[in-house]
């Protein structure tokens, strides 16, 4: 497997990225590519306008924590980790999909890797105690698909909030070159345990 090809794959299927837990030699290439996306802080100010959270949050796919750093001013306790070291936070790579963490008496609060996106929601809500909250800044095409749908049923979000506004994720975190975004996103709040239909707001 040539090493362009090794280094797609660590967001490029599952089987890699089990693979690289704990490899210390990630290719500089992969460092770069894929799935970096830095949120717009604005987008975690938003929510923190709508909903509250306990003191201690774990964000883990921190990446150079631009969700992290909003929650530290406000006051919460963040556990910043993720799988590529990005100068931010825990500087051991942690596989959050390989984490066997289990009962956070904490709220999880992150922006995925996208193509990962269902597997941290769950992943999230297997951690979490019953009632704390999981909150994933997603695309509103999360919403669709059959295979989120039975996510959706099981485990409804008690909340999802509509961006209006487009909110921008920069490539390698570069808000300069990247300063519009075609992408929807939107707010999805889980509270562990609850069953209901899930309302829909709008920020921004
Ligand atoms: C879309 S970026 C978001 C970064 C940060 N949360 C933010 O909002 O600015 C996704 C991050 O997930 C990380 N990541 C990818 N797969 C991961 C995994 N299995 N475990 C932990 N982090 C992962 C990437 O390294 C990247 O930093």
């Amino acid at each position: 497997m040539s090493n362009k090809k090794q280094s797609r794959d660590w967001t490029g299927n599952k089987r890699s990225i089990y693979a690289t837990i704990g490899a210390a030699n990630h290719a500089e290439e992969a460092r770069e590519e894929n799935d970096y996306y830095a949120t717009d802080p604005k987008a975690m100010e938003l929510l923190l306008a709508e909903e509250t959270f306990s003191t201690l949050i774990w964000e883990p796919a921190c990446g150079a924590g631009h969700l992290a750093k909003v929650l530290q001013k406000h006051g919460h306790y963040v556990i910043s980790t993720d799988l590529i070291n990005r100068g931010f936070g825990v500087k051991e790579p942690l596989n959050f999909l390989a984490s066997t963490a289990t009962g956070l008496y904490g709220d999880i609060i992150t922006n995925p890797p996208y193509k990962y996106a269902m597997e941290f929601v769950e992943k999230a809500l297997e951690i979490v105690q019953e009632s704390q909250k999981v909150a994933m800044f997603l695309k509103l095409t999360f919403l669709e698909s059959k295979k989120r749908r039975k996510l959706f049923e099981a485990t409804p979000p008690k909340v999802v909030y509509v961006s209006s506004a487009r909110l921008n994720c920069a490539k390698n975190g570069d808000f300069e070159k990247y300063q519009e975004s075609a992408v929807a996103y939107a707010w999805f709040v889980w509270e562990k345990g609850f069953q209901g239909d899930p309302i829909i707001k709008w920020i921004n």
